[in-house]
This record gives structure tokens, sequence and C-alpha cells, in this order.
């Protein structure tokens, strides 16, 4: 295996909107992220994935991209972007940025020019099709649904047809099969890391190949989401492997794909073993939903479904373990956070440290979301008009027509909305949170006096020191090696409350403890040789007999003598 610097990596991932603001109008700009560098790079980390701040209408909050070589004006300038890469670089900061390539906002030249005939040499630019005939009336081509609900065609009345848009109506899709297509991109791509980004996080990459337009039959609904019929087919693959050879194999730099559709084991190969030539690693989603986040509405206990989210992050340790790469993140801008997904309210400390340690212990590149470091949680959505994400708006709406009861429909389409995520960040217990002097464009958590920067830096035993202390770990102690490229194996695989699992290389060995049990839990120590205990979320342990008492949630990580 050829070592990279990615693979040597830890990971912050910036949703600039709600980052940091610093010209008071409420919104997060790139000035932020830059007064921020130094605090990221007190927390230890060396890369930063910064969502989109290209010039965009803002449908999709900049994943809806107007043009690519331009900033949007709320988030500052190229003038201020180029400051950023210097700064970052100088203080060890490599940098990632989306690559959007899947569609464009319907405000990008491009779909300006597609729309106006069917003749306009950028008419291929875009997936465009006939409407279909039914009982004397024009409907869309296919009922496939769109990620963001309703159809994944948009009547455009212009030339009276349909293009296809598998996201929001104001994100037409592009036409991969157009080579013409193709070479604008790699352009895009090129002149990103020819201003000295470190390479990107690529958006959507697995819809870029579409199956053929026949209907889904046997319907539930007027349009079901069938992700199969624009995820992962075979001509994303050939996409990749031109991008790589022609664009990303020309510079060290990295790759990440955002692999959605239920990707398997064996389509994150294709994409991302490393002989491949496709790309670093991909994000996948499979230990994001592994608890009953619907029946918190009627129980209010929220259950980690352990053996799920072991089977999830286990699966992808051994199937990369000499293949390939793999990225460790617990969730993104598009999930609920972390504490709420996974965290237990009582034990919010000790929960958290032990999430931590779950995740930054094992082989990979880790990737903290803004605000987790700090155990930022869910937002109480109490009304509709706090949605800013047009997907948790449409979910809603969906909803309401399920069961009229307004308040149910709500909380319903709360507790999965990206908005959660998206709360501005909680740097101190200052008004609006530090985050800036005014009303900012989307509310505060509530518990920002509680949870914010300020606090836990305050705090020795705070959760941010924990973060700073597993990423002091993998990257300049002792364990560098073993934590970064060592062995992972998994035991105890049937527990149904300890997540635990080895470390090893030829001359060191840790065992990784992790209780997600809010009672205490007697564990056998006793075939183990313990040395000495590298890192835990506890100040004590009891260990007696052989045996320890894991406390509530307890995480501890001990380095073993190795047996020769
Ligand atoms: C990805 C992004 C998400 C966005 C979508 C469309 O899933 O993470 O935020 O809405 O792509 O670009
Ligand atoms: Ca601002």
């Amino acid at each position: 295996m050829t070592k990279k610097w990615w693979m040597e990596s830890v990971g912050y991932q910036i949703y600039p909107k709600s980052f940091f603001d610093t010209n008071y109008d409420g919104i997060g700009d790139i000035n932020g992220i830059i007064q921020k560098l130094e605090y990221l790079s007190s927390l230890g980390v060396n890369l930063i994935w910064i969502c989109p701040f290209y010039d965009s209408p803002m449908d999709d909050h900049g994943y809806d991209v107007r043009n690519f070589f331009d900033i949007a004006k709320e988030f500052g300038t190229m003038d201020d972007v180029k400051r950023l890469i210097e700064k970052a670089h100088g203080l060890g900061i490599k940098i990632i940025l989306d690559y959007v390539l899947n569609h464009t906002s319907d405000e990008h030249p491009w779909f300006i020019e597609s729309r106006k005939s069917k003749d306009n040499p950028y008419r291929d630019y875009y997936i465009w099709h006939e409407g279909k005939l039914q009982e004397g009336k024009k409907i869309e081509p296919t009922n496939w649904g769109s990620f963001f609900g309703g159809s994944c065609w948009k009547h455009d009345e212009l030339t009276d047809s349909y293009y296809m848009k598998i996201f929001s109506d104001k994100m037409p899709d592009l036409n991969w099969q157009n080579e013409k297509v193709r070479n604008e991109m790699i352009n895009v791509g090129q002149k990103w890391l020819d201003l000295g980004i470190d390479g990107f996080r690529l958006d959507a990459v697995s819809h870029l190949d579409r199956s053929e337009f026949v209907d889904i039959i046997n319907a539930p609904d007027r349009y079901p989401l069938d992700w199969h019929r624009f995820s992962n087919l075979p001509k994303v693959h050939d996409y990749l492997k031109e991008l790589n050879k022609k664009l990303f194999s020309k510079s060290d730099c990295l790759t990440i794909g955002e692999v959605g559709g239920e990707a398997s084991i064996e389509s994150g190969l294709k994409y991302a073993a490393f002989e491949a030539n496709e790309l670093s690693m991909v994000f996948n989603f499979d230990h994001n939903w592994c608890n009953n986040i619907y029946e918190v509405l009627s129980t209010k206990k929220l259950k980690t479904n352990l053996l799920c989210l072991k089977k999830a992050l286990n699966k992808w340790q051994i199937a990369f373990k000499d293949k390939g790469w793999v990225p460790l993140n617990w969730l993104n801008h598009d999930q609920p956070r972390l504490m709420s997904q996974y965290g237990n309210h009582q034990y919010p400390l000790a929960s958290g440290k032990m999430l931590a340690t779950v995740l930054h212990m094992m082989r990979g590149t880790p990737f903290i979301y803004q605000g987790e470091e700090i155990g930022m949680t869910n937002f109480l959505f109490d009304d509709v008009s706090q949605f800013k994400d047009i997907s948790s708006v449409n979910a809603y709406h969906r909803y309401l027509l399920d069961d009229s009861d307004p308040v149910k429909a709500l909380k319903k389409a709360a507790i999965r909305s990206r908005d959660n995520p998206r709360t501005p960040m909680q740097w101190s217990a200052s008004y609006y949170a530090g985050f800036s002097v005014v009303n900012p464009w989307m509310p505060i958590n509530y518990n920002y006096k509680k949870i914010n920067v300020e606090k836990n830096i305050k705090h020795k035993n705070s959760l941010w020191y924990h973060y700073q202390k597993l990423i002091e770990l993998r990257r300049f102690s002792e364990y560098h090696d073993v934590i970064t490229y060592g062995n992972y194996e998994m035991i105890d695989d049937n527990d149904e409350y300890l997540f635990n699992y080895l470390r090893y290389n030829h001359n060191q060995k840790l065992l990784v403890l992790n209780s997600f049990a809010s009672q205490r839990i007697e564990y056998d120590l006793s075939s183990f040789k313990i040395m000495k205990k590298v890192i835990g979320n506890y100040k004590k342990q009891s260990i007696k007999n052989g045996k320890i008492k894991l406390k509530p949630f307890e995480s501890i990580v001990f380095e073993l003598k190795e047996e020769l």
C-alpha cells in the first residue's frame, strides 16, 4: 500500500453559512472560516472540507451552482478564498471543496441556453425528454420520484418538454453522456486545483448515470423514489475513470465521493479500491440510521441499535482492509446531529466521548462535522417557518397530507430534518451564540448557553479536549502508526451493548472498549495482558480479579502487551 498524505489527516467539515459571520449579515462567510483557522488548528485538524460557497441562488444553500468560478456574494470574494487557502496552508491545513457534478442551478448560463430551443447548442447539456401521453393528457416521461419529493421531471413551457432533476426543480441534472459536459466539468475541477485546493468531495457522484426511462410498476405512490434508477449504474465508473485520468491523477489530490443509493461494499470497492483508479474513498450512509428514530415520538427514548451500527461500520473496515481506504464520519450536514442520533441525554459527556472514541480509533480518515466536537444537538422546531431546507419543507407537506395534524407532521419532519445540523455554530454564551451580532439566517439552538465552544475550552474535562486528545493520539503520539495504519479486528461481535475492537501492528496492540449501556456492565479482561490506559472517559477504572466494571457509556483504550 502506498501511503498518502490524506491517510494521516484528520478532517473537519464546515457548513459555511452556519460557521461564523464576520460582516454582520447573519450569514457565515469565508472570512469567518479564515478567522477560525487557528481554532481548528488548536483542535488538531489538518484538513477541512468546506460545503459550496460558489455563486448560487441558494435554493439548496449552495448545492445549486450558478457559476462555478465565482463566489456567492454573501460568502465573500475570490480574494477571500485565496487568502483562506494561503492561511490554511500556512497552518498545515489542507482544503477540499465540494465538486458538484450531477446538476447546476437552473440559473446557470448553460441551462438558460439549454431551455431556449430544442436545437440550442446547449440543449444536450441537460437531460430533456418529451412528455408521455396518457388518456389524452401529457404527463412526465416516467413516474420516478425525486429525492426532495414529487416527480424527478419538471415541465418547461418554453419548449413544452421535461428536464430531469433528481433534487429540486431548480437543480436540473447535467447530461454526463455528453462529452462536452464532461470536458466542462474537468475544466471546473482543474481551475480549482490550479487555485491551490487539495482535492474534492464529489457531491452526489453515484447519480451520474440513469437507467432506461421506463415506469416503476406497482408503485405505492404517484412518484415513487427508486434510487436504483439513478444510482451506482455502470457508466458512472467510466466517467470517474476519465476524471481520474485527466484530472485527479495529475496531482496528489484527495477525492471523496458521496455515494448514496445504498452503495454495497461491492460497489464501494468499484469506486474506491486502490486499483480502481477512480476515487480515494467514498462516504457511505450505512451507519446513519441504526436507531428507532420514529419511536422517539411515542416513547421519548432513543435506543441505538448497536448490532446494526457495529455491522455497518465493521463491514467497511473489513472490506477495505488491504484494498482501499475509508473516511470515518458519523454524520454530515444532511443528517441529524450525532448527540441526538446516538448520544444519551442523561449522560451527554460520557456518551459523547465514547462515540468519538469508537470512530477515531478505527482505521481511516476521521471527519468531524462542525459542532460535533462540543456536542451540539438537534433543534426543537416548533414552527414550519423555521425550516430552511427545501426537502424538510416538502417532507412536512407530505406528512400533512397523510395525517392532517400539523403538530405531528412538524415533529415527524423535524426528526430527520437536514436543518438540524445547520443551526449556527455555538461559539459562546453571548448573544446569538457568538456566531453573529445580528439575528442569524437560521435559529440558534436554545441550548447555546450550555453547549458552546468557550465553555468547552474552559473545562479541561470537556468533550472538546477529548476530541483534541484523540486527534493528538492519532497524529503525534507513539501510537500514530498503529492507529493510522494498524489492523482492525472486531471482538465480541454479538454483544448488544459493547462495541469492542482491537488495533494492532507488528509491535503494538490496542484494545478499544466502548459501552453503549446506561447501566454498569462487567467485562472480563483476563485474556488480555494490559500494559496501560491510553485514553478513557472516566478518571478511575474499577478492575477487580481481572474484571472491569464499565460505567454508563464508558469508553477506554488499553495498550496490550504484544504476544510474540
Ligand atoms: C448532496 C449534498 C446535499 C445536497 C445534494 C444535492 O447529497 O450533501 O446537501 O442537497 O447533494 O446537491
Ligand atoms: Ca456574513
